[in-house]
């Protein structure tokens, strides 16, 4: 018998969680909860409890838990071939066969290689890498500054923090760093009284173009975005937003870096959030999605047009001093071969525009009007709900309520995970994409039962 009592003391004592209250948690005023096991949009924890995962872990888990062919692909991998680098042209069968079916059967056209590593947030400094790199032997040194936006989520290092448009990414660490700057977050609900959807793009494109002149043009080196927005609130892109925004990118010669760690591999009923939404980003970057989970890996896809600046740099300037001993892990790329079959055979994507189509429906359907709910919005298998104190004068609640929280608290109670976003309170939801319709209307069910609870509560 597991003796969980003991468990928790040692994860008080000795584990440092991320995004945990230190205290809390160590006194033990912070229930833990330990998972045992999962399987399908299903986890259960140490007393035995099944809750259904509306969130799909961190928006990860994209083929659903507990598929035992992932866990055979990683088992035939590790015993065959574990471990070897991949600096100066090594490989191994499952990262070329990865990197290919990438490129060919998943990126938006355009793209010509692949670099790995483990995370969104080592990817996005990648990014940056290769941003700076670009420039540099293009002879334009002082080509550097990136453009992120509010609410904008890309990581949480010294690089990608800075990229991150959300406060508490910021204090306390000196952040944003020299060479970040942000711009409008594209969220219509919030646009200024009186101007309609067409004016708003209008408008995001004109701060942009603004922000690049007031910086220089030739020091603005390139322009980072997720196709639709994760942890700033689930925030689809107005219509018509990503072609304002690359029409100014165009004039500038400013780079498109597609953030696509969430949209990509499906969640948004596509292959990415690129072929979705009209992008033709210069680089992308996917984690998540690429192997459901089951492994680290994150993938830098790099499109022809810095590669070939790369390349020809290379005559010159030798090898890049850029690598990670974990780059293109064959355990990891197993995991991602056997999620990439999975994905494929079992139509996956199709599954996620369709029933996740039928999920932000029900949402609508059930709480548009609902006196606790200002906006329901979202896409493919992305839906968020947005609580407001008065919903007809968009007034937000006081945020020491926590309403979003106590949502999110109330569904947890009716056995549901839905994330209480970090920025206003907002509840968010990322099933894995392999929900059914009958499981899409328990998520909706539970939901409503929890927002009217609270709504009880605050209103
Ligand atoms: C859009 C986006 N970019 C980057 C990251 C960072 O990924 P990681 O947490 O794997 O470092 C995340 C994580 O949620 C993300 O949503």
């Amino acid at each position: 018998m597991t003796d969980y009592a003991k468990l928790f003391e040692d994860d008080r004592a000795h584990f440092m969680h991320p995004s945990t209250h230190a205290h809390d948690h160590a006194s033990g005023a912070l229930p833990g909860r330990i998972i045992t096991g999962a399987s399908g949009v299903r986890i259960r924890d140490h007393q035995g409890r099944e809750l259904l995962d509306a969130f799909a872990g961190l928006y990860c888990v994209n083929i659903g838990y507990g598929r035992t062919e992932v866990a055979d692909a990683i088992h035939a991998q590790a015993t065959q071939l574990a471990y070897y680098h991949t600096y100066v042209g090594h490989s191994s069968e499952a990262i070329i066969e990865l990197s290919a079916r990438i490129i060919r059967d998943w990126a938006p056209a355009g793209m010509k290689k692949v670099y790995y590593g483990l995370s969104g947030s080592d990817a996005n400094e990648t990014q940056v890498k290769l941003v700076r790199y670009y420039n540099n032997v293009l002879g334009r040194p002082q080509k550097k500054k990136i453009i992120s936006r509010q609410r904008g989520y890309h990581g949480s290092g010294i690089v990608t923090g800075s990229l991150t448009g959300l406060a508490s990414f910021h204090q306390h660490f000196d952040l944003p760093v020299e060479g970040v700057k942000h711009t409008l977050c594209p969220h219509f609900y919030k646009a200024p009284a009186g101007m309609d959807e067409a004016s708003f793009v209008r408008h995001c494109a004109q701060e942009l173009e603004n922000l690049i002149l007031a910086e220089g043009p030739d020091t603005v080196a390139a322009f980072i975005g997720e196709p639709v927005m994760g942890t700033g609130g689930i925030i689809v892109p107005p219509k018509g937003y990503w072609e304002a925004i690359q029409a100014v990118l165009a004039k500038y010669e400013v780079l498109l870096i597609a953030d696509e760690v969430v949209c990509a591999f499906g969640r948004v009923g596509d292959k990415m959030g690129s072929q979705r939404y009209g992008m033709r980003p210069d680089l992308i970057t996917t984690a998540k999605g690429l192997t459901s989970a089951y492994a680290p890996l994150s993938a830098v896809i790099v499109g022809e047009r810095v590669w070939d600046v790369i390349d020809s740099a290379s005559s010159r300037e030798g090898a890049m001093g850029h690598g990670w001993t974990y780059s293109g892990h064959p355990i990891c790329a197993a995991a991602a071969l056997a999620n990439l079959d999975i994905l494929e055979r079992e139509n996956i994507t199709a599954n996620a525009a369709e029933v996740g189509g039928y999920l932000n429906q029900q949402l609508r359907q059930t709480f548009e009007g609902h006196p606790l709910v200002g906006e329901v919005r979202g896409d493919g298998m992305l839906a968020a709900l947005e609580f407001m104190a008065d919903r007809e004068a968009r007034t937000p609640f006081d945020s020491a309520l926590k309403v979003g929280p106590k949502v999110s608290a109330a569904c947890l109670e009716r056995g549901m995970i839905a994330r209480a976003m970090p920025h206003g309170d907002i509840l968010g939801f990322a099933p894995p994409l392999v929900l059914t319709r009958a499981e899409a209307d328990e998520v909706v069910g539970i939901a409503k039962a929890a927002v009217d609870a609270v709504a009880a509560e605050v209103l």
